[in-house]
């Protein structure tokens, strides 16, 4: 019998900034990733996402792609700053129908749309006026959703933000991403405002969402949730140090946004963490934060463990994993610790639908070496072989049955990443596609992982032997 519930969507993910390319096309307005990757020194081999995958004028082929694969699903995300170039005001018609025709194409290869209206791309001219910092940010998103919600109905499942932590702690604490700012007190600040953001962009799908669970074609996958990443926080050892250490590191990473989100408070750990950058009007908004989702998305790459060191942030350092298989961006390779996000998400937040949004591994695959000329040559329609990948999606997919097995009411899985793209501060030097991507050429071929993903999805999970 197969460990996935009748109806599982088996997807790939993407976002728009890293596979679009075209990003001034038909009107569209800079965004902060425009800026960050131009500005010297912030990504890596001075890479940007000018070109990226050419996804915007080249998606009929990938979707053609993702129905050669058996996906059932597509998460992709919409940049802000092509539905509103200034981020607010009237949308622009030509940027709204690039997701309009995407939509249809997938819907009539039979794949459910999974929309993200948030992945990092912040409208420049938002940021001109303080980015997530601005309080009125919140109400942008929100009518910059509605203007989503209302156009693209053939999307089964909306997402508000992708990782919220990740932009505070990428783009405003340690600055590595854009906007790379480095402020704690911006942090709290534009932590707090995206937590807004996400309430108030589920209050405007309640009021304009048409009801959708009766049309034709539609996965029976529907709602409105958002997707955070978490990772087990371990600690090195046994001491109440280190123990205290791994539940700060909690704190900050993992309840920071689920528990405000779901049960409409911060941990009492933040205002320790933040120290004066962490204003009690925070904690007296949170009961307002908790709108009610219809699923959570959890993105899983890795766990880490970490020790008591009062110089690091939230006074716990990370400890290297001396012997573990490790990825292209140095993150361990822990399947086991899906099957504990799962299970603990389970339980401490129940009945919530959950989805695996995003899981995945950049490896130096050996057609990276192919294209930079040295070792085989990547013909089209060749094999490329990338056995780190194949096993790493197959512990990870049956630590997930594992986890179902268990309990965990889990509905879906989207591989991370459908493509090889722009990996942020990485540039292009980072693969984690399971179609790799000839960036001279633009020529897709399919790796060994999406073969094995491919047969997994064929066989209902059997290809897992589980
Ligand atoms: C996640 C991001 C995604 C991608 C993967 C590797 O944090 O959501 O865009 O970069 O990491």
């Amino acid at each position: 019998m197969s460990p996935f519930p009748p109806g599982f969507l088996w997807g790939a993910a993407t976002s728009a900034y890293q596979v679009e390319g075209s990003p001034f096309a038909d009107g569209a307005g800079a965004s902060i990733w425009d800026r960050f990757s131009h500005s010297p020194g912030r990504v890596a081999n001075g890479d940007a996402g000018d070109v990226a995958c050419d996804h915007y004028r080249r998606y009929r082929e990938d979707v053609a792609l993702m129905a050669d694969l058996g996906l059932s699903a597509y998460r992709f995300s919409i940049a802000w700053s092509r539905v509103q170039p200034e981020g607010r005001g009237r949308p622009n018609p030509a940027g709204l129908d690039f997701y309009r025709r995407l939509v249809d194409a997938l819907r009539e290869a039979g794949i459910a749309p999974a929309a993200t209206l948030y992945h990092w791309d912040l409208p420049a001219a938002l940021d001109d006026r303080g980015g997530w910092v601005d309080p009125d940010v919140a109400g942008r998103f929100a009518d910059y959703a509605d203007v989503c919600f209302r156009a693209l109905d053939g999307v089964e499942l909306w997402a508000t933000l992708n990782e919220p932590w990740v932009v505070t702690d990428g783009g405003y604490l340690h600055g590595v991403l854009a906007p790379g700012h480095r402020s704690p007190a911006e942090a709290a600040r534009a932590a707090h405002n995206l937590l807004r953001a996400h309430a108030l962009g589920v209050e405007a799908y309640r009021a304009s969402a048409p009801p959708r669970s009766d049309r034709a074609g539609d996965s029976g996958a529907a709602g409105i949730g958002v997707v955070v990443n978490l990772e087990p926080k371990h600690p090195a050892s046994d001491r109440p140090a280190d123990r205290d250490a791994a539940e700060r590191a909690d704190a900050y990473l993992n309840r920071h946004f689920l528990d405000p989100l779901l049960l409409g408070r911060y941990p009492e750990e933040l205002s320790g963490i933040y120290g004066e950058a962490w204003s009690p009007d925070f904690d007296q908004e949170a009961p307002g934060l908790a709108a009610p989702i219809d699923w959570l998305g959890i993105n899983y790459y890795s766990r880490s463990v970490v020790r008591h060191d009062p110089a690091a942030w939230a006074g716990a350092a990370p400890v290297a994993q001396e012997g573990a298989l490790h990825t292209e961006l140095g993150w361990e390779v822990y399947p086991d610790g899906l099957e504990e996000t799962l299970r603990r998400v389970a339980a401490d937040y129940p009945a919530l639908p959950l989805y695996v949004t995003e899981n995945g591994a950049a490896f130096a695959d050996p057609e990276t070496a192919a294209s930079a000329g040295v070792g085989p040559g990547v013909g089209p329609g060749a094999e490329i072989d990338d056995p780190l990948r194949v096993a790493y999606l197959r512990d990870h997919l049956r630590a997930l049955a594992r986890a179902i097995d268990a309990g965990a009411d889990v509905r879906g899985y989207f591989v991370w990443s459908l493509l090889d793209n722009f990996e942020w501060a990485h540039g292009y030097a980072k693969r984690f596609g399971i179609v790799h991507v000839d960036y001279a050429t633009q020529q897709r071929t399919p790796k060994a992982s999406a073969r094995y993903y491919a047969e997994v999805i064929r066989s209902d999970g059997a290809a897992l032997e589980i």
